[in-house]
């Protein structure tokens, strides 16, 4: 097995400021607010794969339909050389596309997590010892260095995780991407799409409790870390469809007046009796929105795939 080569471009203590950073801004503004990445610890990243099997939970499954049906198309079209994903965590969606790509194929997966970033390299490696892994420790919403792997290059955004973004962060990821594009390479983007209301409530409010117990997660992130004393069973999870803004949102929403203690942060915090905190934002798309998006961005759709009950997209783009 060829060993695989690991940068980080995130230093060890740059998740840890951030999370304080976001806890002090999240809980001492109206309405209270905590930004989804602090739900994926070793056990809400444990609870996330449990849901990606729950019956409710179609994103995951409608995706690699699509990939699977899909992959020898996308290696056609793009001719990729370089495969960049973004939020690789396991890698394991991703490797229906790999297997389409002729060696020599070079593979970056990017990633806040140094574990997923080694458990995924060390599992492809043993399937295919010829990829070139180059792993990135890096946060890709804040702006890349890549390496100077060959073209054509195909960055990958799968999940739907994009719809975590606001859209005006959204704009601003999206731009960052096409800076890291070059004539010739790709955008391959996965995203969930607006469909029936139950169905979407449903997915984010699962009847085994899986989902309320991964949004509690962030609560027990903020007592191991900050010693904050959050009793999970103060609040109850929410998730309810923002028609407005097509998303869905999964809030906590306080069971009774709450005095909470962050002593790394030196702040106590008071939740009312009822009040919510937003937790994520998950945004559901439409191809015009879409592309629209990417167009402002300078990017264009070239292909649209969804999943044969059409409730996941995948699109693929090129630099205007
Ligand atoms: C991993 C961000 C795509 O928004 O559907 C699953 C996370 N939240 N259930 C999503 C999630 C609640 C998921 N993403």
């Amino acid at each position: 097995m060829s060993p695989f080569l690991l940068t980080r471009t995130l230093p060890e203590d740059a998740t840890d400021a951030a999370l304080r950073a976001d806890v002090l801004q999240g809980l001492t503004r109206t309405p209270k607010v905590l930004p989804p990445k602090w739900f994926y610890d070793a056990r809400g990243s444990d609870l996330f794969e449990e849901i990606t099997r729950l019956p409710e939970y179609y994103p995951t499954r409608a995706e690699r339909e699509i990939l699977i049906a899909r992959s020898a198309e996308i290696a056609e079209v793009t001719g990729a050389r370089t495969v960049i994903e973004l939020g690789s965590g396991s890698s394991v969606k991703t490797r229906h596309l790999l297997d389409e790509l002729p060696d020599p194929l070079h593979y970056v997966p990017v990633d806040v997590s140094e574990s997923a970033l080694s458990g995924a390299a060390e599992s492809l490696l043993a399937a295919r010892p010829e990829l070139r892994v180059h792993a990135l420790i890096a946060d890709f919403t804040a702006g890349l260095a890549l390496p100077g792997t060959p073209g054509p290059r195909l960055v990958v955004f799968l999940g739907g995780t994009i719809g975590n973004l606001l859209p005006a962060e959204r704009a601003a990821f999206l731009t960052s991407v096409r800076s890291l594009l070059e004539p010739g390479d790709a955008l391959l983007l996965g995203t969930d799409l607006v469909k029936d209301t139950s169905v979407l409530v449903r997915a984010y409010d699962d009847a085994a409790g899986v989902t309320a117990a991964f949004n509690k997660n962030v609560l027990s992130v903020m007592n191991r870390e900050l010693g904050a004393d959050f009793d999970p069973a103060d609040f109850a999870h929410v998730a309810l469809w923002n028609q407005e803004h097509e998303w869905i949102e999964m809030r906590l929403r306080a069971r009774r007046d709450l005095t909470v203690k962050i002593p790394e942060l030196d702040l106590v915090v008071h939740v009312d009796a009822g009040e919510e905190v937003r937790t994520e934002v998950s945004a559901k798309f439409r191809q015009e929105g879409v592309r629209a998006e990417l167009s402002a961005a300078g990017m264009e759709l070239t292909h649209w795939w969804t999943d044969s009950e059409g409730r996941f997209a995948l699109s693929l783009a090129t630099a205007r």
